[in-house]
Order: C-alpha cells, then structure tokens, then sequence
C-alpha cells in the first residue's frame, strides 16, 4: 500500500514535470516581466499600435523581422543589431530586403527603459510587435506571446544568408530548412500563411513569369491570367525595385485568404506553390482555408517559432540599444 502510493507520487511529479516544460518550453512564459515590469507588454501595445494606425504596411514588416529574427541564432533580437566597421550584420544581408519597423522597435525600446532600466530584452519586443501589430485590426490579441527571452551578442551577414529559406526553394528544402528549427511540416503550411499580408518584390518572382527554365518559358504551375497579370506589373526580368502585394484585395488584412490563393496556383514565390506539390502540406492547405482552423493553428506554430534557439536565464543580455551589443 505504501509503496503504491509512492509510485502514485512519483507518477504525479513526473506528469507535472512534463506538464510543466511543455508548457513553459524553453524556459519562456507568460507574462515573465509581471513583477519586474508590469507595464512593459502594455507599453509595447500602445506605441506599435499608434504606428500600425497611420502606417498599415507595418504589421507584415514586423511578422517577417520576427521570422527572420528566429531563424538566424534563434529568437535573440540579432536581426536588429547594426553592422559596425569589420561585422556586417544579418539586417544587411541580401534577404533582407525591405526588413523594416526598426525605428518602431527603438521607441518601444526607448520607452520601456524609461519605465524599466535594463529589465526588457530586445528579443521579446520584437515578439510582443509581431502580435501587436497583426492584432491591430482585431482590436484583440490574436495569439499569446511567451516573454523571457534575453538578447545575443553576435550577428553575421553571412548566417543570415544561410538560414533564411529562399523563395526559389522547393518543399523538400524549405522542410529541411523549417526542421533545423525544430519546426514541422505544419508549421511550414501554417506560417507560410503570413504571405497573407505583405508586398514582393518582383525579382523573387519574375523567373516564373521569364525565364522559368532558361527557355522564356513560363512556370506551369502559376495560373496564366496571374501570371499575365503579373506581367503588367512586374514588366522585365532586371526589375528589382516594383512590390507587389502577396495577396491581391486583402494585403493588409490578416485572413486564411493566402491559402485560397494558392488552390488557385495564384502563390507568388515558388516556395509558396511548392505547398501543393506534397499531398500532406496540400491536405493542410485545403483545411487552412477555413478561417477558426487558420487562427488557431497560427496560434500554435507562431509559439513554437517564438521558441526557437531562445537564450533565458543568465544566457545572453538584456541590450540597453537594440541596435547594439552592451560593451
Ligand atoms: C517558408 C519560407 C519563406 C520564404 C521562402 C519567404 C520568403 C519571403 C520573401 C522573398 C518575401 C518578399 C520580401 C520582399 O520582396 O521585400 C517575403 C515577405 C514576407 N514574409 Fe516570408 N517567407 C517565408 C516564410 C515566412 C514566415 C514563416 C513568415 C512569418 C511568420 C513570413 C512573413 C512574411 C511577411 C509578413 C512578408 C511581407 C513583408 C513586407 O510586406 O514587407 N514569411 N517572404
Ligand atoms: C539591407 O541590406 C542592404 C545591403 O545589401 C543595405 O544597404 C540596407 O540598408 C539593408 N536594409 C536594412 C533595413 O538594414
Ligand atoms: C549573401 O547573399 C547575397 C545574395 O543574396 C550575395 O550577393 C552575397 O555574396 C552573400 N554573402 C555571403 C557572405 O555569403
Ligand atoms: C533566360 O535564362 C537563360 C538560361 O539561364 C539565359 O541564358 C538567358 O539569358 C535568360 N534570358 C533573359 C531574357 O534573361
Ligand atoms: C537592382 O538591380 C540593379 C541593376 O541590376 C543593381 O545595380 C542594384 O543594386 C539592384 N538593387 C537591389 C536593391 O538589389
């Protein structure tokens, strides 16, 4: 009898362990800066708020510095680091194109030092803009965001060459690619979903619309009144300069209407068709349309990115300027 129970209590502790780290992963957690910065993730609202208002082009700039943030070193506010004589940084590597909101993201940061000296990691701003900023439209927080992230010291241009998938990938690359970061082929469906707001730029595309194969021919998996369409837009192969919105008559507005998109082969990169070319990431795709399956799947894969390589503890700093490493 007494040994039953022992084993019952053991049981407990183990479930609750395992409960416990699934639940906090990574040693992030809910509401981290509660006692040592209680107004920090209400700060942080209202300034990307009062931008996104005059400025809706932002919430899509603030999803991608998160995406690009998380696959470099993981989620350690390395994307915001400037580049100094001798270290080129991430930011000024070639996929950084079009990376934006940094000024944003000092002002948050300016604000909560004012509020909190050396107490809120650059990292987690970052997150908290991503959330704030696509939950404008929703006057809601459309997703919960784990705080407790500390800042990396190092950022390089070449790394971020490296890591951040391309949009001439096929699906096996950007699997490989995701599942470096411990992310699955359903965050990969999933979060592809963020090309539901947000521009391109045509040279990340046009091959498609050219030269696909080197014979002026055009991609057969893009529709061709889309690509004609394109066209219009996108008029030679060295135009590097005119965007395009992702998501043609709702590019500002966060919806499961880029799945949509691509069941008309209307995905602009070739890394967004490549969803259809996988009977898994297709079935996905088709359920993804619906909008409840959308944000609630969003929800789930945004966290587990926001997870990915995170420093907490005593690793790292909490950057006094984001933009700088404490010397
Ligand atoms: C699956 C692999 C992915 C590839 C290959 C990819 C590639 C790209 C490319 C080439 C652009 C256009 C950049 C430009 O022309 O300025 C872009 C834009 C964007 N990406 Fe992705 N992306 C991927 C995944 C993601 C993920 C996971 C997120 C966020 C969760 C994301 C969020 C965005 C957003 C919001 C934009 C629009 C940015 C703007 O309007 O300035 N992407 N992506
Ligand atoms: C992106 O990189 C280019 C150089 O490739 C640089 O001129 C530009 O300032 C960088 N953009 C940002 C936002 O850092
Ligand atoms: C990074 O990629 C760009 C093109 O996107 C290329 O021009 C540059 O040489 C690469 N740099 C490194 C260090 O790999
Ligand atoms: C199309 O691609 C082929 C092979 O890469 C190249 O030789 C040709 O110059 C390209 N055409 C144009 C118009 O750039
Ligand atoms: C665009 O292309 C031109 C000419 O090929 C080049 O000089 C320029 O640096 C490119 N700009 C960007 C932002 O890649």
């Amino acid at each position: 009898m007494r040994s039953n129970c022992f084993y019952l209590l053991i049981l407990l502790a183990v479930s609750l362990a395992s409960f416990v780290s699934s639940s906090q992963a990574a040693g992030l957690q809910h509401n981290f800066y509660k006692k040592s910065c209680p107004k920090a993730e209400e700060i942080t609202q209202e300034i990307i708020w009062n931008h996104v208002e005059s400025n809706p082009a932002l919430p899509a700039k603030f999803l991608r510095l998160f995406f690009h943030d998380c696959f470099v070193r993981g989620c350690d506010a390395s994307v915001l680091i400037d580049s100094t004589t001798g270290n080129p940084a991430e930011k000024d590597a070639g996929p950084n194109k079009s990376l934006a909101g940094f000024e944003v993201i000092d002002k948050v940061k300016t604000a909560v030092e004012k509020a909190c000296p050396e107490t809120v990691s650059c990292a987690d701003i970052v997150a908290l803009a991503a959330r704030d900023s696509v939950s404008f439209q929703f006057k809601k927080s459309l997703w919960q965001v784990q705080t407790g992230r500390r800042d990396g010291t190092i950022s390089k241009l070449s790394e971020a060459n490296a890591s951040i998938p391309s949009p001439f990938s096929d699906f096996a690359t950007l699997v490989k690619d995701f599942s470096n970061n411990g992310l699955s082929v359903q965050d990969l469906v999933v979060l592809s979903g963020a090309h539901t707001i947000g521009v391109g730029h045509c040279n990340f595309f046009s091959k498609r619309l050219y030269n696909f194969t080197g014979k002026n021919d055009a991609d057969p998996s893009l529709s061709p009144s889309y690509a004609a369409f394109l066209k219009t837009k996108c008029t030679s192969l060295s135009d590097n300069t005119t965007k395009v919105p992702m998501d043609p008559g709702s590019s500002t507005t966060f919806d499961p209407h880029y799945y949509a998109n691509l069941k008309q082969n209307q995905g602009l990169f070739q890394s967004d068709a490549a969803l259809l070319t996988n009977s898994r990431a297709s079935n996905l795709v088709d359920k993804l349309t619906n909008s409840d399956d959308f944000f609630n799947a969003f929800k789930n894969s945004i966290k587990r990115m926001g997870q990915v390589g995170v420093l907490t503890g005593a690793a790292g700093e909490i950057r006094k300027n984001c933009r700088v490493v404490n010397s």
